[in-house]
């Protein structure tokens, strides 16, 4: 029986808690020599079913001998169903094979794609791309420890989602010893250094962009610190994490111990950090408490956008942490807008059987999901709910719940709350009584983008982002940037939402600068409003797609997926 739309795995069979990994990294051919051992909960018989994609399989045996094994045909979205038949019971089974050069968690970069003279490799697995690392369960239902070994060109280092790595006889040794699930399997490799910023805290970073890293998350520690003091005792040890080359698809990806980072954050004013206060959050809100299913996966990112603006609301202040509410607010209204125009879903929970979540990431289930949070939060007033948040993270640590599973535990524990939970859920838009957030400033800021007044009244990131969102689309936004202090040198968010602003609003001789953006910038959340822009304006769409097409080879599969559903 399956229980995940999005995996083979069937949890009435064995299941895997263990995984022994060697990979053995081959730069030159772009794939992965690999052999992993698993390890069942109980000794195993009869057929198991693992997750592949793009793998070959070249053995799997158990302690005494071959083991019979069928690779099904790939479907488009799952990958390859590999079942094993084990004759009898069997505590372990060691599989050999070779990853596919497109595998689709993995990024394999030239050195002019990064800061330096050196190749470097990347994965991103979540949602369903460690399969084309590894034969696994991969579903977040099932967790597993891990132990890996992986062997690195000369010269290269490489950093894990695990404590950190430990050189023996030409390999690098990691250890993962709490339960993850798959999604958060991760590494890279690549000429690195690293910086530590605190006890608990490393940066790490190629050698030219270290110093830059540094200085930008010089707060880490007391982040953590801070988030500490909300959440409970951190559970995962060491809080490392790595700025990437830029074709990093992402903000960010919480893979435990060693966040992984874009470089577009480094924007030389620390502006940006709130990044990595979602990232540190997600280790309690998802890496210990996860979704079941990506059915499920509002669970994940809603809790964790409400943790993580209970961090800002700390360290930088309840207007700024009011402020990215009502601009989160104005995305999720925008985005459901969107979608309910393209018939698509807008409820935090449906069926995904058939659909590959990277096709389904939108913000709805960041921003909605945090709406319910934040619903629960008011209803109950927050001391209630902050003791409600720390029973919650006790009671399904390392575990991996549903929807379901979740709206039982509220309606236990906080019976009064009065907060409709399945039409949150179970239906499209929001409902009329979901939370809203007012900031007198923005509101003054609004007044002065509508009436053309003077934006320089805009002082940070968050204001200058709202503005650019509240501008007319008679707005000049040449003079508009002037005043906003938005130039070469912004910070990539800004730079993101002032070209789409400026594509949008028919400014002339963007040639040069959508070029630079474009040829530099691999996050897809700040490619495609830009992109988006481009593809509405017949004057523009030949550029766009030229620029996309001189870029696909960089970048990764899941910002090829979002940008082609553009019409690139
Ligand atoms: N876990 C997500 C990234 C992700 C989600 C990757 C789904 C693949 C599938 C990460 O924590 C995230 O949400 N990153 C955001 C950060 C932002 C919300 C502060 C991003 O990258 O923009
Ligand atoms: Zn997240």
């Amino acid at each position: 029986m399956r229980h995940d739309p999005h995996s083979y795995a069937d949890l009435t069979q064995a299941r895997t808690v263990h995984l022994d990994l060697e990979l053995d990294v081959r730069m030159d051919a772009r794939v992965l020599e690999g052999r992993g051992t698993l390890t069942f909960a109980e000794p195993a018989s009869g057929p198991v079913d693992l997750d592949t994609r793009g793998l070959e399989i070249l053995e799997v045996r158990d302690a005494t001998g071959p083991v019979g094994f069928t690779l099904h045909p790939a479907d488009p979205v799952l990958g390859s169903r590999l079942t094993l038949q084990l004759e009898r019971a069997t505590p372990t089974v060691t599989l050999t094979w070779r990853t596919s050069p497109d595998a689709s968690a993995l990024m394999w970069l030239d050195p002019a794609q990064t800061a330096g003279t050196r190749p470097f490799l990347l994965s991103q697995c979540q949602a369903i791309h460690a399969r084309s690392i590894a034969p696994l369960q991969d579903t977040p239902a099932a967790r597993i420890r891990y132990d890996a070994r992986l062997r690195v060109p000369d010269g290269l280092t490489a950093v894990m989602s695990a404590a950190p790595g430990v050189a023996r006889d030409g390999w690098l040794a990691f250890a993962m010893p709490q339960p993850i699930p798959p999604y958060l399997l991760a590494f890279a490799v690549g000429d690195l250094a690293s910086r530590d910023l605190g006890p608990r805290t490393r940066v790490w970073a190629e050698p030219a962009t270290l110093e830059a890293a540094a200085w930008e998350f010089a707060d880490a520690e007391s982040m953590l610190e801070t988030a500490e003091s909300l959440f409970g005792p951190y559970a995962w040890d060491r809080y490392d994490f790595v700025v990437l080359p830029p074709s990093f698809p992402l903000g960010g990806m919480e893979n435990p111990r060693m966040t992984f980072l874009t470089p577009t954050l480094l924007a030389g004013d620390r502006s940006l950090v709130g990044v990595l206060a979602h990232e540190l959050a997600h280790s309690w809100t998802g890496n210990l408490v996860t979704n079941a299913t990506n059915e499920d996966f509002w669970l994940n990112e809603g809790w964790t956008v409400w943790a993580e603006r209970r961090i800002v609301e700390v360290l930088y202040g309840e207007e700024e942490a009011r402020q990215q509410c009502v601009l989160g607010r104005l995305g999720l209204e925008a985005v459901m807008e969107a979608r309910t125009r393209g018939g698509r879903r807008t409820a935090l929970v449906y069926d995904q059987a058939g659909l590959d979540p990277d096709a389904e990431f939108s913000r709805v289930p960041y921003e909605k999901g945090f709406l319910l949070v934040t619903a629960l939060e008011r209803a109950v007033g927050r001391p209630r709910f902050d003791a409600f948040v720390a029973d919650y993270i006790a009671t399904f640590r390392f575990r991996s719940i549903s929807t379901a599973t979740f709206l039982d535990f509220v309606r236990e524990r906080l019976p009064d709350a009065g907060v409709d939970l399945d039409a949150w859920t179970t239906e499209d838009g929001l409902p009329a009584d979901a939370p809203t957030f007012r900031s007198e400033r923005l509101e003054a800021l609004e007044r002065i983008a509508r009436e053309g007044g003077d934006l320089t009244e805009a002082r940070t990131t968050t204001e200058k982002l709202w503005v650019l969102a509240r501008l007319p689309s008679s707005v000049d936004a040449r003079e508009a940037a002037g005043q906003l202090g938005i130039d070469a040198l912004s910070n990539a968010e800004l730079r993101a939402s002032w070209l789409a602003l400026a594509v949008r609003t028919g400014a002339r001789g963007l040639e040069d600068q959508l070029r630079g953006f474009l040829d530099t910038v691999g996050r897809t959340k700040l490619l495609e409003p830009v992109y988006a822009a481009m593809v509405a304006r017949d004057d523009l769409l030949p550029l766009a797609r030229e620029l996309y097409a001189a870029n696909a080879p960089r970048l990764h599969g899941s910002t090829r997926l979002k940008l082609k559903a553009l019409g690139l």
